[in-house]
């Protein structure tokens, strides 16, 4: 999957520009506070269907304009002709997304058409921070690839937030009837399940790809573990056979039914798959409590390039790669190390220096754009 233009217009500070990228290495240079984030933030708003950078849709339009729109080209392998992928942002309407014209009646039904994984050094807390954002990487990746997966989180994610709001009134005195906490224990374990096992699948793979990955950047020396840490979905059984789904629903079930007191105190859902966690070690030690600086980054990049391997094995093509500042960082050998991996897949980067590119990467391989004050020129 390439992107073969990207259209901006009114798009935080650039007015209207238009770039062609390159099928191999896009390079966008310039100074701090230029545009160059901004140019990531607007492809990739098509792989999630908002800003990566956590930004409200209306904080996207330029100051003072009513209305701001982005507009990405993209090419399947194989297709014959690319798709076009827009989104229109108003102040004060909802936003309008499309493919070549027809509009997307949700955010999810869009997902999908452009996958892209992007990396920056905010991923770093990947490694290093709460559950919540390993359980994000997680959600992101796997929403991209298969939308059954998008709507299991949306009915988990509707029926938790019900289920508080409840517990919270029945916590007040408000009458709540035992039919009525079944019905919620049935959706969110029913949701729960799936959920638990597409994430468990996807941390297997992500395990492979992670290991192969890290003994080549580090030369065997350091071993990397990944496990989905789930308490609907121990390991193993006591009669040693896997956790089937069913298992998962049952022991999810179980524990919303028969916990309603603490549930009730705490005035928030205490067991589900929102409490799970990618447990990420090396060496056997865990990486939030443990990790360097250079393994946090060489994990975080390495379950990037796994995203990568792991949408291709299931699409049957790379996705878009994204950097954003992420070479600053890294030595000589790890950028060539990260170029060499990448090499052959669509990537675009950005950077304040065009000289960040490695010497392992032929220099017809590389687009350099020039960014200043929300213009892009492209530079030979
Ligand atoms: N809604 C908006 N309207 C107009 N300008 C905006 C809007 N949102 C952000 N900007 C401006 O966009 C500029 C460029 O931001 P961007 O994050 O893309 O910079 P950058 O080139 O990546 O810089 P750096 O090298 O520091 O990361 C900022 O100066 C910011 O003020
Ligand atoms: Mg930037």
């Amino acid at each position: 999957m390439k992107v073969k233009r990207a259209v901006f217009s009114n798009y935080r500070n650039i007015a209207a520009e238009e770039i062609e990228l390159s099928s191999s290495v896009n390079v966008l240079w310039g100074l701090n506070a230029q545009g160059k984030s901004n140019i990531l933030e607007g492809i990739y708003y098509f792989a999630r269907g908002r800003s990566f950078r956590g930004a409200k849709d209306r904080e996207l339009i330029s100051f003072d304009a009513p209305f701001a729109s982005i507009g990405v080209d993209v090419e399947r392998d194989g297709a014959q002709y690319p798709v076009r992928l827009e989104v229109l942002l108003r102040r004060d309407a909802k936003k309008r997304l499309s493919r070549n014209g027809a509009v997307f009646s949700s955010v999810s039904e869009m997902i999908g058409n452009l996958r892209a994984v992007l990396f920056c050094p905010a991923h770093l807390s990947m490694i290093s921070g709460s559950p919540a954002e390993r359980r994000q990487f997680l959600d992101i990746a796997l929403s991209q690839l298969h939308p059954e997966y998008i709507e299991l989180l949306s009915v988990y994610k509707a029926a938790v937030g019900e289920r508080n709001a409840l517990l919270r009134r029945a916590s007040s005195g408000f009458p709540v009837s035992k039919e009525e906490w079944e019905v919620y224990a049935a959706q969110m374990s029913e949701s729960a399940a799936g959920i638990a096992k597409m994430r468990l699948e996807y941390a297997g793979e992500l395990a492979t790809h992670i290991s192969s990955f890290f003994s080549d950047m580090t030369d065997g020396g350091e071993a990397p573990s990944v496990e989905y840490e789930s308490h609907l979905l121990p390991k193993e059984r006591e009669d040693g056979e896997p956790f089937s789904e069913d298992d998962a629903k049952e022991r999810l079930y179980n524990k919303l039914i028969s916990n309603l007191d603490r549930e009730q105190a705490a005035g928030s859902t205490l067991w589900g798959v929102h409490k799970d966690d990618l447990k990420l070690s090396i060496n056997g030690c865990d990486t939030r409590l443990y990790a360097s600086q250079g393994q946090q980054r060489s994990f975080a990049l390495a379950m990037k390039l796994a995203e990568g391997e792991i949408s291709r094995k299931s699409t049957g093509e790379y996705p878009v790669f994204l950097l954003d500042d992420v070479f600053s960082e890294l030595d000589a050998g790890r950028r060539a190390f990260i170029m060499d991996k990448l090499s052959g897949r669509q990537i675009v980067v950005t950077s304040c220096e065009p000289s960040v590119i490695p010497d392992n990467v032929s220099s017809s391989d590389v687009t350099f754009m020039e960014v200043s004050g929300g213009r892009i020129r492209e530079r030979k």
